[in-house]
This record gives C-alpha cells, sequence and structure tokens, in this order.
C-alpha cells in the first residue's frame, strides 16, 4: 500500500518537474561572457580552421573538450605575436594558468548524452550547435530540453530509442 502511494507521488513529481523544466526553459539563446575573447567566426569562419581541430573527434568518446592553452599556442606562437590579446594568452602559456572558459552547453548531471552515437550517424554539428562558424560569441540556439532531444529520436528519419534509460542514468 505505501509502495504504491509511494509510486503515484514519484509520478507526480516526474510530471511536475518536466512541466517545471518546460516551462523556464534557460538554454535557448545563452551566450555568457568568456573571460577571454575567442571568435569562432574568425578562427572556423573566416580561416576555415576545422572544428575537430581543436575539438578532438568529439564522436571518439562521449566528452567534446575544450582546447587547452597549448593547441591555441600551434599557431599564436607566431600568429599575430603583438596582439595585446595574444601576449595576454602567452602569459596564461608560459605561467601554466589554464583559460577557464564558461560553458555554455551543460545538460544536467542526470542526463545521459555522448557525441559518439550522434556522429555516427552522420548527425552535423550545425544540426544541434547552429552556424558555430559565423558566431563571434558561442550562443545556444536549441532548446536542450527533453522535448527536442526526444522529437529528434522519434523522427522516423532518425528512428532513435526512445526510452527513459536511453537518456537518464
Ligand atoms: C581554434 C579553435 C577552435 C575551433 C576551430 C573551433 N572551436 Fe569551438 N570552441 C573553442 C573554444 C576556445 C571554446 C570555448 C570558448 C567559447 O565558448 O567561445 C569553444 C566552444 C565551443 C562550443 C561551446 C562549448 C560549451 O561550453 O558548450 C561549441 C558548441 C563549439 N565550440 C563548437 C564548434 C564548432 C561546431 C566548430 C566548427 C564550426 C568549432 N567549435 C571550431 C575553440 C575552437
Ligand atoms: C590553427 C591556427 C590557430 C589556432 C589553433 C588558434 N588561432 Fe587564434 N587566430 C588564428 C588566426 C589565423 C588569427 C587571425 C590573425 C590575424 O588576422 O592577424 C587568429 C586570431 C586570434 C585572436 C585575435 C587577435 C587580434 O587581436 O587580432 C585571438 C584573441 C585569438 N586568435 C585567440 C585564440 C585562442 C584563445 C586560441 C585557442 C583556443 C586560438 N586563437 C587558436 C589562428 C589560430
Ligand atoms: C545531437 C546533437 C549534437 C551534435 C550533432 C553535436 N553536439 Fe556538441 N553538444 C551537444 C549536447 C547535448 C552538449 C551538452 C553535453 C553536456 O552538457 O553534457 C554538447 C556539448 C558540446 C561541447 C561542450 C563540451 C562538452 O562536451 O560538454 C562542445 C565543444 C561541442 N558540443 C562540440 C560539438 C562539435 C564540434 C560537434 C560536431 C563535430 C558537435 N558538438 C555535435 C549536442 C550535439
Ligand atoms: C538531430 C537529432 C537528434 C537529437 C537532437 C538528439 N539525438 Fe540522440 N540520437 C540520435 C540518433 C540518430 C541516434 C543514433 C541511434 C542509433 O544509432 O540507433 C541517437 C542516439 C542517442 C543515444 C544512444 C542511444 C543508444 O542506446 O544507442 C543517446 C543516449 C542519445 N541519443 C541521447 C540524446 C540526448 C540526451 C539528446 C538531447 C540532449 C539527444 N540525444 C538529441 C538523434 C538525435
Ligand atoms: C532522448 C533523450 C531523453 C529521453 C528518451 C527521456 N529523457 Fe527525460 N530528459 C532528457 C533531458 C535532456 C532532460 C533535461 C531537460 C532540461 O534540463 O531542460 C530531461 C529531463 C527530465 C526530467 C526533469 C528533471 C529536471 O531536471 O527538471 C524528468 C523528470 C525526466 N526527464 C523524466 C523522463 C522519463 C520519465 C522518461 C521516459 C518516459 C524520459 N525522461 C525520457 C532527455 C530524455
Amino acid at each position: 500500500m505505501i509502495a504504491r502511494y509511494l509510486t503515484i507521488a514519484g509520478v507526480l513529481i516526474l510530471v511536475a518537474a518536466i512541466g517545471f523544466s518546460a516551462c523556464f526553459d534557460p538554454r535557448e539563446g545563452y551566450a555568457p561572457e568568456q573571460p577571454f575573447e575567442f571568435s569562432h567566426e574568425l578562427h572556423a569562419g573566416v580561416n576555415e580552421i576545422p572544428c575537430g581541430y581543436c575539438h578532438t573527434e568529439p564522436g571518439a568518446g562521449p566528452v567534446s573538450s575544450v582546447p587547452d592553452v597549448d593547441t591555441c599556442m600551434n599557431c599564436h606562437a607566431t600568429v599575430a605575436t603583438d596582439s595585446e590579446q595574444i601576449q595576454e594568452l602567452t602569459s596564461h602559456y608560459e605561467e601554466g594558468r589554464p583559460v577557464e572558459w564558461v560553458k555554455v552547453h551543460d545538460q544536467p548531471d542526470h542526463v545521459q548524452f555522448s557525441h559518439q552515437p550522434h556522429i555516427q550517424r552522420g548527425i552535423d554539428c550545425v544540426e544541434c550547435h547552429g552556424q558555430v562558424n559565423r558566431m563571434d560569441v558561442v550562443e545556444v540556439t536549441n532548446e536542450f530540453n527533453m522535448g527536442w532531444c526526444v522529437d529528434c529520436h522519434r523522427d522516423p528519419e532518425h528512428n532513435a530509442p526512445i526510452d527513459c534509460v536511453t537518456c537518464h542514468y
């Protein structure tokens, strides 16, 4: 009996939580200020540096990390060295101080997401992240909520699993 009430209460909490997260979606349009000016438009757009040069193999594992200062210095040891910005970057490098980039896309801990299955199925970065190569400041361009994930999984073109344990631990 008690177990049954607990189950019902659990379901109600789930429903309320889904409703809550649907109403107050903090993601789309989120574009936090970064501690250091970095333009994707200049790098990935104008200079056509491939995404994978800095975001090493986002399909190879669950994490698509943001590059460290060493990666920047591959070029900036020689490129634009008279710029004040690059001099500051170089001091980070020389003092071994990482740049503390602010996370833009951030799923709650109970959500399981990996780039791997998506990239394996040929879904382009643009489909989820928008035209990053035209952004001076990275901005979230989709809802990144549960409805958004499930809508695409349900789409017959993709036909990906939609049972709860696919995405929740
Ligand atoms: C020269 C290196 C470089 C290249 C090339 C590059 N990025 Fe980035 N990317 C960064 C850095 C540094 C950050 C962290 C700072 C920021 O958010 O702007 C970042 C952040 C991001 C983020 C946000 C990460 C988060 O916290 O959620 C996304 C998404 C992203 N990049 C996608 C792309 C895509 C797609 C491309 C190709 C069109 C690309 N990047 C090319 C360096 C690069
Ligand atoms: C593959 C080469 C390459 C990498 C890697 C790279 N950059 Fe650049 N960066 C460039 C080029 C090319 C320019 C344009 C230089 C110019 O127009 O004079 C540039 C310009 C810049 C500028 C503007 C400089 C100015 O004042 O005009 C900043 C800031 C910058 N990069 C930061 C970064 C950071 C931070 C990273 C690492 C996350 C990074 N870059 C990684 C090639 C690179
Ligand atoms: C199916 C949608 C989808 C595709 C396709 C996709 N991403 Fe992501 N990306 C996400 C989600 C969701 C997150 C947030 C993950 C988290 O917070 O745990 C994310 C986070 C990131 C981050 C932040 C660092 C991290 O891993 O948390 C970077 C950088 C990134 N993506 C780059 C890329 C690049 C580059 C591509 C193309 C090669 C790409 N993404 C393709 C959905 C996608
Ligand atoms: C643009 C379409 C699209 C979006 C958006 C999308 N997915 Fe997917 N997802 C797929 C496809 C396609 C697969 C691969 C299915 C397969 O290979 O069977 C997949 C696979 C997965 C898998 C692996 C499933 C398995 O067991 O094989 C997980 C986990 C996952 N997605 C979570 C998410 C989460 C969480 C989000 C939202 C943050 C999301 N996805 C957004 C299309 C999408
Ligand atoms: C394709 C991936 C996917 C599937 C399948 C999925 N979810 Fe989710 N779910 C998410 C994502 C992503 C979030 C985070 C949304 C947000 O924070 O806006 C979420 C959030 C939630 C939340 C809200 C928690 C909070 O932080 O507000 C609950 C409750 C939930 N899911 C339950 C379920 C149940 C029950 C099922 C099965 C019927 C399910 N989910 C299936 C991706 C998925």
